[in-house]
């Protein structure tokens, strides 16, 4: 039912889910995403933008292989190694810093492991344990882990929430400078329009449930050195977008005949 190519694959991520559905235990069967289409050209960021609860997740889960249960297909950038952060950091409790960085990336050598715990502002945690950090340090532990696999495409859930505006202005610079300077393909999921405007090259604005991507927004590069002026006006697009895209399903739901 689904086709996701992995090895030698496109150089550009392409989605197109027909459908994802979920079962309940009722048996009534929950559709999570509808015809939601996207490509995200080689070393481009690109920002999934959505209302919680719409279907980011389960996009992300979709692409990184660990949901197969789709309609569709999914084409991965070149070789399809992949580097996911989720919304939890989910780092082995029982090991350090740098053992849940090495487990995950057994091949990476230890200058390369210890320059990205510098790089990331880890290296006076390595021998810490998970518990020992907090959900800022965590997260950047997580994105440690998923650069230390040298990932064709970079998955990030969330990355900034739950942080403290501060927390999350320092976190969001330097997943901007890392993604930047490696320019690896990224994917950030997020329900934060500035963040999304801040992080990624390329919007994709996703409709409430069942989830489809309702505009593709270019954010004009370099994208480090936005314009306050020019973010405002992705913004007021955005959502101007969006406004349109309600207005399109409430007619519907008067005329179903209608198509989006
Ligand atoms: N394993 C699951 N079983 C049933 N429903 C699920 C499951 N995971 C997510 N859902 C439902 O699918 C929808 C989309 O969820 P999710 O992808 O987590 O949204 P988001 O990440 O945008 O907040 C929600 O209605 C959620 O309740
Ligand atoms: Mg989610």
């Amino acid at each position: 039912m689904n086709d996701t190519s992995r090895a030698g694959g496109a150089a550009s991520l392409d989605v197109s889910i027909a459908s994802k559905d979920y079962h309940s235990a009722s048996g009534r069967p929950l559709r999570a995403l509808e015809d939601l289409r996207l490509t995200l050209p080689a070393g481009q960021a690109g920002a999934v933008v959505g209302p919680s609860g719409c279907g980011k997740t389960t996009l992300l889960r979709l692409i990184c292989g660990l949901d197969t249960d789709y309609v569709g297909a999914i084409a991965l950038p070149e070789h399809g190694r992949l580097g996911m952060v989720f919304q939890e950091p989910r780092l082995l409790p029982w090991r350090t810093v740098i053992d849940n960085i090495r487990i995950a990336a057994p091949h990476a050598r230890a200058e390369e492991i210890a320059a990205l715990l510098d790089e990331l502002g880890l290296a006076e945690h390595a021998t810490h344990f998970p518990r020992e950090l907090s959900l800022g340090l965590a997260r950047r532990v997580a994105l440690a882990r998923a650069l230390a696999v040298k990932p064709d495409l970079l998955l990030l859930d969330e990355p900034l929430v739950s942080l403290d505006a501060a927390l999350a202005k320092d976190l969001r610079e330097m997943i901007a400078r890392l993604i930047d300077e490696r320019r690896i393909t990224t994917l950030i999921v997020t329900h934060d329009l500035r963040e999304a405007i801040a992080l990624g090259d390329r919007l994709f604005l996703l409709s409430t449930q069942p989830a489809h991507v309702v505009a593709t927004i270019d954010v004009p590069t370099p994208r480090r050195a936005l314009e306050r002026e020019t973010a405002e006006r992705l913004e007021t697009q955005a959502r101007e977008a969006l406004a349109a895209a309600r207005a399109e399903v409430s007619l519907r739901q008067k005329d179903p005949r209608r198509t989006h």
